[in-house]
């Protein structure tokens, strides 16, 4: 059993916590927002992650996790403090905001009274381990305490973020203090993980080598897809015969609306920033995070060529997240497509079975028309006299909906599936115009129901006939 602080209760903090005491570890979680942390001691969680409400009320049940605004609380005899705080693009929209990690090594100085384990967890610039250190060394309130820094990235997924957490692929610890980083491995030996131990600056960059490969990946399948959807071949088939060649692998080759979250927008971002400010001209990088734009642009593209000017249509969004199995809304491709579709005189009906608060905050931040925005109740309500439905998030309970029911409901069977959660065929065979992304435009539907045909715009006719 060891002591162990936590910094933060985001996703990473609060997951750390939680599951180093599910471990059997004395945890205790620092947040700096009142709010979060007295409804925590509630047991009511600022997230939506799946499995973990019930281990933080086992944890905190049996006394190993406990949830404080308190710095000395938190640090009281802690032998591991881990900063897990936000780390979002910084004003001028490049690099890492590095405030939060930069107040938490203060505040961690100001209370420490004996040796600790400083391990950054948060997604840091390489760099910031010596940063942590120079602002704790020079904030100390007792200069006699000693303390190491250890670089320790985390490598979950929101949604999936317990079951990563408890079954990493690998462990990577960087330090300058090699006794430091393996006392650190001890606290994961349970999860029985591969470590790479290796110096700080090397364990920083793999964090963000690993971010910046995966969103290489969605944005090389993204452009294979618009060949793809050009030449008349299919992305899901492609990726698929690929996928099974073991130097590619099938995983992040989802051809759809590109990535969002919290993560790998700012981190690709961040990476490319920190090149640049080192001299280098990382091309790669840029095209990864333009194909990555272009891919969310094309839902109005699709839109507007079937459906003409959307000025007066009502468009269906079904899911908001930025992924499935979170809340979390931050550069969702939602935002941007309402935000696009309804400066274009467009209603908007929305529906995402848990993100409906995140939804609206982050709708009403980026300056949403919000009179043109209706939230419904499910993806059956959203339908109802729309003139195109358009997947936005690939939620489970949109994989098995009654087509025949959302097409009667629809005023134009128009369905534009940014997941390719559903079968070209199968959908026109239902009488939907269908569009996914990455596969040729399937043939027209053999019967469009009686009014749709002539209320669809000329320029569809022409293509459907
Ligand atoms: P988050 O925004 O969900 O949570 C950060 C928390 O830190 C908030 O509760 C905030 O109030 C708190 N905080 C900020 N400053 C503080 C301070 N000085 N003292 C105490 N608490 C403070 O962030 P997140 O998504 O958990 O990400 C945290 C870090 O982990 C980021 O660097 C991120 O890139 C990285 N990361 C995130 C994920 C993920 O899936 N979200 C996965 C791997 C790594
Ligand atoms: C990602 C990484 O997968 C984690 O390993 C990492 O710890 C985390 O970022 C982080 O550093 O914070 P996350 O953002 O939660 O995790 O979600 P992913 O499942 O990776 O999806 C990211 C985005 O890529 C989503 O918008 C998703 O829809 C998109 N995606 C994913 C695709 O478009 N295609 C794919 O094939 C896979």
């Amino acid at each position: 059993m060891s002591k162990i602080c936590v910094i933060g209760t985001g996703y990473v903090g609060l997951v750390t916590g939680t599951c180093f005491a599910e471990l059997g570890n004395q945890v205790t979680c620092v947040d700096i927002v009142v709010e979060k942390i007295e409804r925590l001691k509630q047991g009511i969680l600022p997230i939506y992650e799946p499995g973990l409400e019930e281990m933080v009320e086992r944890n905190t049940r049996v006394g190993r996790l406990h949830f404080t605004t308190s710095y000395s609380e938190g640090l009281d005899n802690a032998e591991y403090i881990f900063i897990s705080v936000n780390t979002p693009t910084g004003p001028g929209q490049r690099g890492a905001d590095m405030r939060y990690v930069e107040s938490a090594a203060r505040s961690i100085a100001e209370e420490l009274d004996h040796y600790a384990i400083i391990i950054n967890k948060s997604t840091v610039p390489v760099g910031s381990g010596d940063v942590v250190s120079r602002i704790v060394s020079s904030s100390l309130k007792r200069p006699d305490v000693t303390f190491a820094v250890v670089s320790n990235p985390e490598f979950l997924r929101e949604g999936a973020a317990v079951l990563d957490f408890m079954n990493p692929d690998r462990i990577v610890l960087g330090s300058s203090d090699a006794d430091a980083a393996r006392k650190v491995a001890t606290l994961y030996l349970p999860l029985r993980a591969p470590f790479v131990i290796t110096d700080i600056y090397t364990a920083e960059m793999i964090k963000y080598a690993s971010n910046a490969f995966l969103a290489t990946k969605i944005s090389f399948i993204n452009e294979i897809a618009q060949i793809c959807e050009r030449l008349g071949a299919d992305v899901k088939e492609v990726a698929a015969g690929m996928g099974f060649d073991k130097r590619i692998g099938r995983a992040f080759l989802d051809a759809g609306l590109g990535y969002g979250g919290s993560c790998f927008p700012k981190d690709v971002r961040a990476l490319a920033h920190m090149a640049d400010e080192a001299g280098l001209h990382p091309q790669m990088l840029h095209a990864v995070m333009d194909i990555n734009y272009d891919q969310r642009r094309l839902i109005v593209t699709k839109l507007t060529s079937i459906l003409g000017s959307l000025r007066g249509c009502t468009i269906g969004i079904l899911g908001l997240a930025f992924k499935a199995n979170t809340d979390d809304m931050r550069e969702a491709p939602s935002v941007d497509i309402i935000r696009w579709v309804t400066s274009q005189g467009a209603a908007v009906r929305v529906y995402d079975p848990v993100a409906r608060e995140t939804a609206d905050e982050a709708l009403k931040h980026e300056n949403v028309r919000m009179e043109s925005v209706q939230f419904c109740g499910d993806a059956y309500e959203v339908a109802e006299g729309a003139d195109a439905l358009v997947i936005v998030t690939e939620w489970n309970e949109f994989k098995s909906l009654n087509m025949p029911q959302i097409r009667g409901s629809m005023r134009r069977p128009v369905m534009i599936d940014g997941r390719n959660i559903y079968e070209a065929a199968e959908m026109n065979r239902l009488g939907f115009i269908y569009r996914g992304m990455g596969h040729g435009t399937g043939p027209a539907p053999s019967v469009l129901p009686s009014g749709d045909a002539t209320s669809l715009p000329p320029a569809q006719l022409e293509l459907e006939a």
